[in-house]
């Protein structure tokens, strides 16, 4: 179903973050593990969230919903997780299937995975070779993909594992096997990712190692801990939050304050390019929720120009480049994406999704191996494209947010995978004052 985003001429309003996707996933996880009924508020019911839930269910812990965004969970402690009677669906999610099968491979469970047409198609070797060198097996077609069969062990081997590719994913999965492990299991990271596992699993009482070490860190945990239930307030999503954001910096007039959202250092390369951009971003600092610090932002219309974005960045907006992309076009002179590879395989090759979204509205946009060039607009972005959106949310948002400042509306091919990550978009979007239409 199409749908289109029409030019304003004013954004304003205030809008509280929605829960972040990362860590709703990551309560639900240790939740459904520890000894105990942990209590989860602010939890981001997407679609990607909801298929960790049934998940977790499946392999015996208790959840339910209590009111919008509140969650009880009963773990499974020191019972263990038990072998599920179904399929186990991940639908979109990469964090989800990944994070999951490192919590499957340390217990003698035997589960089939499967995922949607996006997610059976994204590379799984990096968390099956880690976990296969733990003792862990998988069935899979020769490919390393999704639909697979797994049968977990008890106690892995702990693993000492430089990962090939700046992944949070990767890390996070082995560092839920290594709670199974027999000794220590160390992730060496040469750039450091998302670190709300690390936080979370501390939160739950388990004693995790985080050391810098050049521009990364090395992360240990040692198996056999037990983790206790608690009380998990979720942070605001700050990928969610640059849509918002984006959308009061490419406008005429106006701006946007979002309220509780998640300030960490692992996540926001998105504002400090911004920044770099020339736009004015407020915060203020308004308390803490699951070891994570919480602020209210503040964005304006702004006069923005293009820049390289330093590769250093790059993992901490790993999520962020189709809504940069729409920020580029609105700036003067040219942006430089570089040391993005890793784009190639998310939800869809992001590079040339991004690239084809920027086109087919007027946008000049070179493409690179690992990222792009985009020649900006100076403000003038001409609009009127039909986006493919490949079933993928990031790309999809992104073009609805370039509509409310192109001088012609943008439309895209399908929102429905937006309720992956953020339910509410739509809605938040129109409080702003976006006129976004089913066509
Ligand atoms: C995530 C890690 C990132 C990110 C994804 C969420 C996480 O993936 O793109 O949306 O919650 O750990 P990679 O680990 O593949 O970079």
């Amino acid at each position: 179903m199409v749908w289109t985003s029409h030019p304003v001429s004013k954004i304003a309003g205030t809008i509280v973050a929605p829960g972040d996707k990362s860590c709703s996933h990551r309560a639900l996880i240790l939740g459904g593990l520890a000894e105990g009924t942990s209590e989860i508020s602010g939890l981001l019911e997407g679609e990607d969230v909801l298929n960790t839930a049934r998940v977790m269910s499946a392999l015996g812990a208790h959840l339910e919903q209590t009111a919008p965004g509140d969650w009880r969970v009963t773990g499974v402690g020191s019972s263990g997780l038990t072998s599920p009677q179904t399929d186990l669906d991940f639908g979109n999610s990469g964090t989800g299937s990944r994070l999951m099968m490192g919590v499957i491979a340390g217990y003698e469970v035997s589960a089939r995975l499967v995922g949607d047409a996006s997610l059976s198609s994204r590379p799984m070797g990096r968390v099956i070779d880690p976990l296969e060198a733990m003792g862990a097996r998988f069935e899979h077609a020769g490919d390393k993909t999704l639909p697979l069969n797994m049968h977990g062990k008890s106690p892995l081997a702990p693993l000492d594992y430089t990962p090939p590719h700046a992944s949070a994913q990767v890390k996070s999965c082995i560092l839920l096997a290594g709670l199974n492990a027999e000794g220590t299991t160390i992730v060496r990271e040469n750039r450091i990712t998302r670190d709300h596992s690390e936080r979370m699993l501390r939160g739950f009482g388990v004693d995790v190692g985080v050391r810098p070490d050049g521009d990364g860190a090395i992360v240990s945990i040692r198996g056999g801990q037990m983790l206790s239930a608690r009380e998990t307030r979720v942070p605001g999503d700050p990928s969610s939050a640059a849509f918002l954001a984006t959308t009061a910096m490419i406008s005429q007039h106006g701006g946007a304050l979002v309220e509780g959202v998640m300030s960490n250092a692992t996540r926001d390369g998105f504002f400090r390019a911004a920044a770099m951009m020339g736009t004015q971003v407020g915060a203020e600092e308004i308390g803490d929720a699951a070891g994570e610090r919480l602020i209210n932002m503040s964005f304006e219309s702004a006069d923005l120009t293009g820049c390289a974005i330093p590769e250093e960045l790059v993992p901490s907006m790993i999520d962020e480049f189709p809504i940069l992309a729409v920020l580029a076009a609105f700036a003067e002179g040219e942006t430089l994406v570089s040391g993005a590879e890793e784009l190639r395989v998310k939800e869809s090759d992001r590079i040339a999704a991004t690239i084809n979204m920027l086109r087919v509205n007027g946008v000049e946009v070179e493409e690179r191996k690992d990222g792009f060039i985009v020649e900006g607009c100076s403000g003038a972005v001409p609009g009127g494209g039909l986006v493919e959106t490949h079933h993928d949310h990031r790309i999809a948002m992104s073009a609805l947010v370039m509509g409310t400042a192109a001088q012609k509306a943008v439309s895209i091919d399908d929102a429905s995978m937006i309720a992956t990550s953020y339910p509410a978009f739509l809605h938040d979007m129109q409080t702003l004052g976006a006129d976004i239409q089913r066509a």
